[in-house]
């Protein structure tokens, strides 16, 4: 959701714009639906911000140019209070044009604040939530005489989730934010400094980053980065170093991002695995900083996530309880917080998020530990909210992710996941050591397979351009089988706006199948005949059902797996993978057709509709 840049350097020039237009570029994955900056120099502010799309705003600023600044502001929206409109696009300014806001996050007593300003004479512009805080900081530049105390004021008096940025015509040379729950990182500079909501706002031009942490105040100048609490109380923010190179976050030849992603793949598992491995081939987690002894009396497992991320959670489950036997559920963060979970000091929760940044993830994160949970947060990005609110992070190395719809962070959780079950039955004792490092060496082995899935792409994309008329596709798994089929519906969703869902096969006679009628299309994900072959026959005899009664049976199943041919319109092969790793080649192909049906219908497979890549609100 909506993307923040800040940027404040020595001297009037054209680099602040430049800075604020290349970071909502890279941040446009976010999700927004209108954008705008602000620049600020001696003779004061000017902005511009329009609806839709970015290159609207630059057509504007082509057409009226902002002026040379030393300082910028900018912002792309995701509409929550008021359309996307001109006038509702950030930034906001106060009435008299001394202040100008951007604002990632919902003020939830935005109301009450309204009607006191509105009260006090003051003429609203837009129907947003954000520009009370135009107003106030405005009224409390005024009264404290300076823009850093006034935004402070102004945040002690906000509610709900926020991250806020503000510049004023008293000084062009500085820029400041507050921020509550919703995401803001610092990026240090030579002469020059970035506030960003996340790295990749200012990757292009630094890689040194501060993470903030909850009600704080940040005070960028050209050569200061002053962090305070909401009281003006300083504090010492942690700096890091952001491994992802700027290049990373590019298409690098290929057609879109959820292309190149896709492609990513292979190195998202080898990455993610890299540093665990000892040269002896054991595994060691070292940011994992949880006591030995808490690991070893866990009597409960929870995994909380959204979205994909809850997908590859339930694959979790699945070798989790194989291979430590501790029982572990997966809950979909949202849920989980009003559910009355029982969860205790003996249970881990693990929470799998890509962008560290999912609001329902972080509430249902302060609500394990606030029960006296400790939680592992599996995470793709560094100085996230979750890494930072969790007792570890695991962190995915799947290198950015910037299409909306997530596909190798999928891989990289469950490989992630997969070292932490490893990791627990090793410490527990659940598997011998030969046996986890067999399972080791398997994962060792598996980006090859996913590279072999994806140099067979040809024949995927070929169904999936015949098949871009299609109205509905269902999509069955059994076992690991099952979250694999729920992610392919979700991609098709997602990027195609197609009709699809994912079942257990087994649930197939207890409903759904009312739904096949002749022509309608099925995907089967079909487990190796080598592992429990009763899974393999249970699920032929569901291919079977379908089409007996008229479906087109598409199917995914495992090199050699001479069964499953007769009964299956199209056959997409899988390398041979044991049981349990299967998810990391079978969701291969599903991806790669919901983005090639998607594109031949002429749709925007990295920024879909409706989407968020970071869902910032509850
Ligand atoms: C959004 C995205 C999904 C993603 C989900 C969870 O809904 O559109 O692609 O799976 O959030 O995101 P996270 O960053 O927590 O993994």
């Amino acid at each position: 959701m909506c993307g923040i840049i800040g940027y404040v350097g020595r001297e009037d020039s054209p680099r602040p714009l430049a800075v604020a237009i290349e970071a909502l570029t890279r941040l446009q994955y976010r999700g927004y639906d209108s954008a705008g900056v602000v620049v600020a120099n001696a003779a004061g502010l000017a902005f511009a911000k329009k609806a839709g799309k970015l290159e609207v705003l630059e057509a504007e600023l082509e057409a009226h140019p902002l002026p040379l600044a030393t300082a910028a502001i900018g912002h792309t929206r995701w509409a929550t209070h008021g359309g996307p409109t001109d006038v509702n696009a950030h930034p906001h300014l106060s009435e008299d044009g001394s202040v100008a806001v951007v604002h990632n996050g919902i003020i939830e007593n935005h109301e009450v604040l309204r009607l006191e300003l509105a009260e006090a004479g003051v003429q609203f512009r837009s129907q947003t939530d954000t520009e009370v805080a135009a107003h106030l900081l405005a009224r409390a530049l005024v009264e404290e005489g300076n823009l850093p105390d006034a935004m402070r004021a102004v945040a002690r008096r906000l509610e709900g989730a926020f991250t806020l940025l503000a510049v004023a015509r008293e000084n062009p040379r500085l820029v400041v934010g507050a921020r509550r729950t919703s995401p803001l990182v610092v990026g240090l500079g030579d002469g020059e400094n970035f506030l960003g909501s996340d790295v990749a706002a200012f990757i292009a031009s630094t890689n040194r980053a501060l993470e903030l942490g909850q009600d704080q105040v940040v005070t960028i100048t050209p050569e200061t980065v002053v962090v305070t609490d909401f009281f003006g109380q300083p504090v010492t923010p942690r700096q890091y170093t952001v491994d992802w190179d700027a290049s990373a976050a590019v298409k690098g030849g290929y057609p879109t991002f959820m292309d190149k992603e896709i492609h990513d793949q292979p190195d998202a598992v080898r990455d993610t695995l890299l540093g665990r491995l000892t040269p002896a081939g054991l595994l060691t987690l070292d940011e994992l900083h949880v006591s030995e002894a808490l690991l070893r009396s866990v009597d409960k497992i929870v995994v909380i996530a959204c979205g994909t991320a809850s997908y590859a959670g339930t694959v979790a489950k699945y070798a989790i309880e194989h291979w430590c036997r501790i029982p572990t559920e997966v809950a979909l963060a949202h849920e989980f917080r009003y559910s009355d979970p029982v969860v205790n000091e003996k249970t881990l929760v693990v929470a799998v998020s890509q962008s560290g940044e999912t609001m329902d993830t972080i509430m249902a994160i302060r609500h394990a530990r606030e029960q006296g949970a400790k939680v592992v947060a599996v995470v793709n990005t560094m100085g996230s909210t979750i890494a930072r609110e969790s007792d570890a992070a695991l962190y995915t190395h799947a290198g950015p992710e910037v299409a909306v719809a997530s596909t190798k962070a999928f891989l990289a959780q469950i490989t992630a996941t997969y070292l932490l079950g490893l990791y627990l039955a090793q410490l527990r004792g659940t598997m011998f050591p030969d046996e986890v490092r067999a399972v080791l060496d398997e994962l060792t082995a598996m980006p090859a397979k996913v590279q072999q899935v994806i140099d067979g792409e040809d024949s995927i994309r070929e169904l999936a351009t015949s098949m871009k008329d299609v109205e509905s596709v269902l999509y069955l798994g059994r076992h690991v089988g099952f979250p694999v089929a729920m992610e392919g519906a979700l991609k098709l969703k997602e990027l195609a706006y197609i009709h699809a869902e994912g079942f257990a096969a087994g649930e197939l006679k207890h409903g759904p199948i009312a739904l096949i009628d002749e022509g309608q299309a099925v995907f089967v994900i079909v487990p190796s005949p080598r592992s429990r072959s009763v899974l393999h026959d249970k699920i032929l005899s569901n291919i079977q059902e379908v089409r007996a009664r008229g479906a087109r049976t598409l199917v995914v199943a495992e090199e050699g797996d001479t069964a499953v041919a007769e009964y299956a319109e199209r056959v997409f092969w899988v390398p041979p993978t044991p049981t349990l790793l299967a998810p990391l080649v079978a969701v291969v192909p599903l991806q790669i057709f919901a983005c090639a049906l998607a594109t031949a219908k002429g749709l925007d497979v990295d920024q879909p509709r409706n989407l968020a890549k970071s869902v910032t609100v509850e």
